[in-house]
């Protein structure tokens, strides 16, 4: 007579088991998803930054893209000294006053005295040098108007018929 409350102890037990599993699952089904989702992808509280190194549109990648040498966003030649001439040269002007000139080192000394005494632009200090070895070396005068001269020897000469 002992046995019996044991085993109805025990089928209520399982049954008791098997309801909790039931209710589970069925709650799993329910709202697992959602559950999940949300512990998965928390949206974080993103700042610019984190923005920017996640590949944002505006991130700084873009900024700073360099295509075949050249800074796309401002047009500049990447080299060095870059930093300090996009920072010092693009503060009142495009960087495309810079990019359509060219000149020699006195050049752009001359055009750097101009700005500093009629447009306000400041003492460059140490990056002086700096910016004027950029400038000199990557946007010197085209040699334009100039051609290897002309090898005499050389040329076939011939004559123009000119009564067909
Ligand atoms: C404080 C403002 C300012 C800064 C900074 C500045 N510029 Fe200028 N720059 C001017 C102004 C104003 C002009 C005249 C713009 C115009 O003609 O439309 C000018 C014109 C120029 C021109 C054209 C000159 C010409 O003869 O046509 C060049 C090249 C130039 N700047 C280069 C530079 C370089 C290189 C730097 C960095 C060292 C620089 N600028 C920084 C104000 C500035």
């Amino acid at each position: 007579m002992s046995v019996r409350p044991n085993l109805l102890g025990a089928l209520l037990a399982i049954l008791n088991l098997a309801l909790i599993i039931f209710v589970g699952a069925f709650l799993y089904l329910l709202f697992g998803d959602n559950l999940v989702e949300t512990y998965r992808n928390q949206p974080v509280p993103m700042d610019q930054a984190t923005y920017r190194s996640a590949g944002g549109r505006n991130s700084v990648d873009a900024e700073e893209e360099i295509v075949n040498g050249i800074h796309v966003q401002s047009g500049l030649i990447y080299a060095e000294g870059f930093d300090i001439v996009r920072g010092n040269c693009t503060a009142c002007h495009s960087a495309k006053l810079v990019t359509q000139n060219r000149a020699t080192r006195e050049g752009w000394t001359d055009m750097i005295r101009w700005m500093q005494a009629k447009q306000g632009l400041w003492d460059l200090g140490k990056n002086e040098s700096v910016i004027l070895d950029y400038l000199a070396t990557n946007y010197a005068p085209e040699d334009i108007g100039r051609r290897a001269n002309i090898n005499v020897e050389e040329i076939e000469w011939y004559l123009l018929d000119l009564e067909e």
